[in-house]
């Protein structure tokens, strides 16, 4: 499985770079937003620390402005994929990024129905929101374990990243169901590496190892 970080923050991806955790970046204009500045340089800069795909979404909702967009979009580094929204018109994007190789990532996606279609358009990867479907009552795991049970049956290659992510039981979740990605927001990630017994533990090894006589050694 891989990992992704659902940031733009540069320190963060860095950080996590170096831990050699991360296998990719997911932005959107909301995270971007966050960061200020000059989003293009912002954008290339995470491209520059991440060797995987870095997802940038568009903002047009229109086929053809869309399609414009992501060809500038896809000019800013090599590992770029375009975000593009679950929208009929984004659908008609998809298939003809497709077919110019440019790769996208079908973004908001709710339902299996959604990512069926977007799979036939020919996305690269689909981003079921999980956490936004928990917070309106339903459960975003559902979803996941059918879009990847169709995915199965037809043998598609879209990849799915599972995003909106807010704890470690989604990561685990989305592991056990055998989803190709997970996007997790910093907290999440370094949440999965913690655990009060291993720090209790390694607390007392290492108060039982300074009642050691240093003259022995
Ligand atoms: C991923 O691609 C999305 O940008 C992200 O996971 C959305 O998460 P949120 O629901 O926490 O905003």
């Amino acid at each position: 499985m891989r990992f992704f970080l659902d940031t733009a923050n540069r320190g963060d991806i860095a950080q996590a770079h170096q831990w050699g955790l991360i296998d990719g970046v997911t932005t959107n204009p909301s995270l971007l937003a966050k960061e200020g500045g000059d989003w293009r340089a912002v954008a290339r800069e995470i491209c520059d620390l991440v060797e995987g795909p870095v997802s940038l979404e568009v903002i047009a909702t229109e086929t053809e402005a869309m399609i414009a967009e992501a060809r500038d979009l896809v000019k800013i580094a090599p590992n770029v994929v375009v975000k593009i929204p679950m929208t009929l018109p984004g659908l008609q994007a998809v298939r003809d990024l497709a077919a110019q190789e440019i790769p996208t990532n079908v973004t908001l996606v709710f339902s299996p129905a959604q990512a069926l279609l977007a799979a036939k358009a020919g996305a690269s990867y689909i981003s079921p929101f999980v956490g936004r479907l928990d917070d309106i009552g339903h459960n975003g795991m559902d979803i996941v374990a059918q879009i990847l049970e169709i995915f199965q049956n037809y043998n598609f290659q879209a990849e799915v990243l599972v995003a909106s992510v807010r704890h470690s039981n989604h990561v685990l979740e989305a592991a056990q169901l055998g989803a190709d990605i997970v996007t997790l927001p910093m907290a999440v990630l370094k949440k999965l590496a913690g655990h009060p017994l291993t720090d209790q533990g390694l607390e007392k090894f290492l108060a039982d190892w300074k009642t050691l006589d240093s003259s022995t050694s």
